[in-house]
């Protein structure tokens, strides 16, 4: 497809290079390397090449577009046909206002739509997200951009940071966990026997996406072994209530059953791992995506918000 001097055609393996040079320079806070672009784009269970969609003129690459439809599913969380993500997408900044990112999301919609797709997110795709949408201070060009193309912000997650240094359990929390021992309800470190029961425990209450990812980091803590990883389990009366799970600096996802939340169980979690990260050497926590009702439990324990960003949809 030709638009005015511009090609719009699908990725191909020799784009690599000048393809990451490109983001770089166009979503100046989220730059990858090669390492990261193989494992989280190429090899990615649902990547496909005219997915990808690359705007080139004279040679060179101008704009890009990383769109994806699920081709295989989630574990049991089917293949979601009606929805179709965009996780990345950037025109290189001598290059912007002549249209080209219009043609690149033109391209990409209409295959969306003839693919069937209902309707279309902006980024929120497991499990290979880069990050949950669009940052509104890092790319206002961006907001700006797909507001004047119809699409609306449909939730506003914010990323979170805390300095670890110094960091102790205060005295509340220890008094708080002393309460719960008298409950019955203890945290305590992941044990090889907790497996069998807290593998159907996260995918029956957190979904597969939290499976996932529990599993990934069990699979190092349990096979080749790894000093950088906490996972942490909340037990009551032998049942399992909660988890935590960190690798280095990131932080997450914790969580604790519906019927046993509001008893500071959580709380307890998020301090007892972020005392163990720092007891790793590790100096800092962050994480990318939470909402305002758990930035408040977060901000207890020093956590400030570092980014913000808009989850942008549009209805085909
Ligand atoms: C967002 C981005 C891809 C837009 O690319 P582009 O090629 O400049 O967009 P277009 O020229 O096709 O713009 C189409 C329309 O969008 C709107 N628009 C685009 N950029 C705008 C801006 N900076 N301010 C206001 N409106 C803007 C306009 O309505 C424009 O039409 P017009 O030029 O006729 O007024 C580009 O700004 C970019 O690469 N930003 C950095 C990367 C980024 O933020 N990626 C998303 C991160 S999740």
């Amino acid at each position: 497809m030709t638009m005015n001097q511009f090609v719009l055609r699908p990725y191909r393996g020799a784009d690599e290079g000048a393809l990451i040079t490109l983001w770089n320079a166009t979503l100046t806070h989220d730059r990858i390397n090669a390492a990261t672009f193989r494992t989280k784009v190429l090899l990615d269970p649902n990547f496909q090449p005219a997915g990808l969609l690359m705007a080139e003129a004279d040679g060179a690459l101008f704009g890009f577009v990383l769109s994806l439809t699920r081709q295989t599913p989630l574990f049991l969380q089917g293949l979601e046909p009606d929805v179709g993500w965009i996780t990345a997408f950037g025109v290189h900044p001598e290059r912007r206002r002549q249209g080209i990112g219009r043609a690149l999301f033109d391209a990409v919609l209409g295959r969306f739509a003839a693919l069937g797709r209902q309707r279309v997110l902006i980024s929120p795709y497991t499990p290979n997200y880069f990050i949950p949408g669009v940052d509104v201070t890092a790319y206002p060009e961006a907001i700006a951009f797909l507001e004047a193309a119809g699409w609306r912000s449909v939730s506003q997650p914010i990323s979170m940071q805390a300095d670890l240094i110094g960091f102790c359990i205060p005295q509340e929390i220890v008094a708080l966990a002393e309460r719960l021992t008298t409950e019955d309800i203890c945290v305590r470190g992941v044990q090889a026997a907790d497996l069998p029961a807290l593998m159907p425990f996260i995918a029956q209450t957190f979904g597969w996406d939290w499976y996932r990812f529990a599993q990934e980091y069990l699979s190092e803590l349990f096979g080749r072994g790894s000093d950088e990883i906490c996972f942490l389990v909340a037990e009551q009366g032998g049942q399992i209530v909660g988890y935590c799970q960190a690798r280095r600096e990131r932080f997450g996802p914790f969580g604790v059953i519906p019927e046993a939340r509001g008893r500071g169980i959580g709380r307890l979690l998020l301090f007892v791992c972020l005392s163990e990260m720092l007891a790793k050497g590790f100096h800092c926590a962050w994480f990318l995506w939470t909402g305002q009702d758990a930035a408040r439990l977060y901000a207890l324990a020093g956590f400030r918000q570092v980014r913000q960003f808009a989850v942008m949809r549009r209805d085909l």
